[in-house]
C-alpha cells in the first residue's frame, strides 16, 4: 500500500500515535516542537506519576534514557521507546551501586536517597528515590535518627541538607549544564534587570553561592508554576534553557532572560521530529530494565511516589 503523504511532520507524527497508541511524554528540557506535540511536558516526577496513570500501549518519552527507564520499571506492561538511545545524563552515572554498597558497610543503619537522574541499577541499592521537586519531602519522610547518604547531584543534596537540617552525606555528582550557571553572572544580571524575580532549579552549580537571593529553589515544573502565579514583569530563570520555550507560550506579556544562554543539555537535544517519526514507525529502539533489575529499583520509586 503506498505510503500516506502528510503536510508536515507533525501531522504524521499525530498519525503515528493514534495507529499505535502512544502516548508522547517530554520534558521541560526538550526541544520546543517537541513539547508542542507531546500529551504530557512536565517536570521528571510529573512524567513519572503520568506513565504511572497511562492506558496507552506505547510510551515515546522524550528526555533522557534514566526516565525512559523509570517509565519502563513503572509501567512493565508497556512498550518504552525513545527518539534517540544514546541520549543519556552525564550526571546519572557519576555514582555506582559499589559507592553506594561501600558506604553503606561503614552505615549500616543508613538511609540512601537517590536522586531519580540515576541508572535503575543504582536505584536497586537505594532506599528511596527522590526528583527535585520531592527531595525535602522525602528527606523529611525519613526518621530523624538516621544518617542518609544523598547521591549523585551535591548541589540537591546540598539543598536538602540545608533545608531540612538533617546528618547527610552529599556525593559530589554534579549536572555540566546547571555547571556553567555561575554567581558571578546571576549578580550581573540582578543588577541590569532589577525589576526580575530570580527563580532556579536546585542543580544549579551556583546554588550555595547564590540560594539567598533566590524567588523560588525550584523544580523546573515549579519554575513555570511559578513563572505563570507571580505578577513580576521579568525573571532570571537558572536552569537549562530549553524551559524558556513554554515559559515564554504561557506569558507572552512577561520577559525571561536565561542566566546562562550556554545551559543547553546536548542529549535532551538529542531528540528530534524526525527520530519521533522513525521511532513510532519501527516501535524503536525500546528501553527495557530486565525485571530482576526493575522488581528491586522499583521499590525506591515506589516509596517516592506514595509520598510524592
Ligand atoms: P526536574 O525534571 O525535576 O525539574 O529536573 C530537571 C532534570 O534533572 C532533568 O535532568
Amino acid at each position: 500500500m503506498a505510503k500516506k503523504i502528510f503536510e508536515t511532520i507533525e501531522e504524521e507524527i499525530i498519525a503515528l500515535k493514534k495507529e499505535r497508541n502512544a502516548v508522547l511524554m517530554a520534558h521541560n528540557y526538550q526541544r520546543g516542537e517537541i513539547q508542542d506535540i507531546a500529551d504530557f511536558t512536565g517536570d521528571s516526577l510529573k512524567l513519572a506519576q503520568e506513565a504511572a496513570k497511562t492506558k496507552a500501549d506505547v510510551i515515546l518519552f522524550c528526555g533522557v534514557h534514566f526516565m525512559a527507564e523509570t517509565a519502563s520499571i513503572i509501567c512493565p506492561d508497556k512498550k518504552v521507546i525513545v527518539p534517540d538511545f544514546d541520549a543519556g545524563c552525564s550526571l546519572a552515572n557519576m555514582v555506582s551501586p559499589e559507592d553506594i554498597l561501600n558506604w553503606k558497610k561503614d552505615h549500616p543503619n543508613g538511609v540512601v536517597v537517590c536522586y531519580i537522574n540515576s541508572p535503575a541499577i543504582v536505584k536497586t541499592v537505594s532506599d528511596y528515590c527522590c526528583t527535585s521537586s520531592n527531595a525535602v519531602k522525602i528527606v523529611n519522610h525519613i526518621p530523624a535518627d538516621k544518617e542518609i547518604l544523598f547521591v549523585p547531584d551535591f548541589f540537591l543534596g546540598t539543598y536538602a541538607k540545608r533545608q531540612t537540617g538533617r546528618n547527610i552525606r552529599v556525593w559530589t555528582g554534579y549536572c555540566p549544564s546547571h555547571a556553567l550557571i555561575t554567581a558571578e553572572r546571576i549578580q550581573e544580571m540582578k543588577a541590569e534587570h532589577p525589576q526580575a524575580e530570580f527563580i532556579m532549579h536546585p542543580e544549579c552549580g551556583c546554588l550555595t553561592k547564590s540560594m539567598h537571593l533566590a524567588d523560588g529553589v525550584l523544580s523546573t515544573e515549579g519554575m513555570l508554576r511559578y513563572a505563570r502565579e507571580s505578577k513580576a514583569p521579568e525573571f532570571i530563570v537558572a536552569t537549562e534553557v530549553g524551559i524558556l520555550h513554554r515559559m515564554q507560550e504561557d506569558n507572552p506579556e512577561k520577559k525571561f532572560y536565561p542566566a546562562s544562554d550556554q545551559s543547553v543539555c546536548k542529549y535532551m537535544k538529542m531528540n528530534t521530529l524526525e527520530k519521533i517519526v522513525l521511532a513510532l514507525e519501527r516501535l524503536e529502539p525500546e528501553v527495557k530494565v530486565s525485571p530482576e533489575v526493575a522488581k528491586r529499583a522499583r521499590v525506591c520509586i515506589d516509596r517516592m511516589l506514595a509520598i510524592s
